[in-house]
């Protein structure tokens, strides 16, 4: 079963694939509990089951963490988080009873590295995280695996959805934080530009963790998410965000003109 937001999202979606013996798609919201109820009784009352839940639904705002506000953190996690989470609880019950089943969850290089402009993101790509490292002990009696995929850039043009707080929209961009978007933003871009990882390889790797019999919790899903996981794991800690740091671009002038720290030129 396929599922999409918004009416235009799931049109989009039944011009692409239409209803067959073998698919069919219904409106989810991940975000609402109602609707996740719903989107599962309708696949369970068509196939009879769901034997695979893939949580690929996700939001990324742009913000320093001190341009968020309560209401874009919850936006953030209940989208990331919570809406995966309460999938795996909706579809639980009749994977444990069957003795059957695979989750996946779409995470991020986010959830094992924290970038700046991305605290928000990051965050709910580590819930994720945790949350299924816990639930792969909680799934492995009852014979169900839990699967995290990894993505690292992606060539796609899904920086153009960003969300930004009201602090961090382009046109209210002046002040301490100024440069951090002005290098971030084009930063990121460039690297999904360059990325030979597509939405399809992406999907690749989803369908090689549907066919294997007892797949990996983690599963890196492209070049530079290996890249990252070794990084973390062997460069020591002392060192790694400085090294990171350095490779930002423009980082070294950040705050410049905005602080009274020693060797910066305050404003
Ligand atoms: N693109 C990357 O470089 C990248 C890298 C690492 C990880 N990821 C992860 O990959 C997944 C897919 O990202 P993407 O790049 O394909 O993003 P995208 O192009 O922005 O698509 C996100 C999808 O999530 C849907 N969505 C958003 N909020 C939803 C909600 N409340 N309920 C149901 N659906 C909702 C959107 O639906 P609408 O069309 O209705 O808005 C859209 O179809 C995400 O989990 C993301 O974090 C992406």
């Amino acid at each position: 079963m396929l599922t999409a937001r918004t009416g235009a999202s799931l049109d989009k979606v039944r011009a692409d694939f239409p209803e067959s013996e073998t698919c069919g798609s219904v409106a989810l919201d991940v975000t609402d509990d109602a609707s996740r109820k719903a989107a599962v009784a309708a696949t369970i009352a068509r196939f009879g089951a769901v034997n695979i839940l893939i949580n690929n639904a996700g939001i990324s705002y742009r913000a320093v963490v001190e341009h968020m506000t309560d209401k874009d953190e919850c936006r953030q996690m209940a989208t990331n988080y919570f809406g995966p989470l309460g999938m795996i609880r909706e579809v639980l019950p009749s994977m444990r009873e069957r003795g059957r089943g695979k989750i996946i969850n779409i995470s991020s290089v986010s959830g094992m590295l924290a970038m700046p402009t991305m605290a928000s993101y990051s965050a709910s790509k580590y819930a994720l995280e945790g949350a299924s490292e816990a639930l792969w002990y909680e799934l492995k009696p009852f014979g169900l695996s839990v699967t995290l995929v990894q993505p690292g850039f992606i060539h796609s043009n899904s920086f153009r959805n960003v969300y930004h707080s009201a602090a961090s929209r382009p046109e209210n961009c002046e002040g301490p934080y100024a440069r951090y978007y002005r290098s971030m933003n084009p930063f990121v871009e460039r690297l999904m530009n360059l990325a030979l990882a597509t939405p399809e390889s992406i999907a690749e790797k989803v369908l090689r963790v549907i066919r294997t019999e007892n797949p990996c919790l983690w599963v890196p899903a492209t070049a530079d998410a290996y890249l990252f996981y070794y990084l973390r794991r062997f460069l020591p800690r002392r060192l790694l965000l400085h090294v990171l740091f350095a490779c930002l671009p423009g980082a070294r002038r950040w705050g410049e003109g905005h602080t009274r720290r020693r060797g910066q030129r305050a404003a």
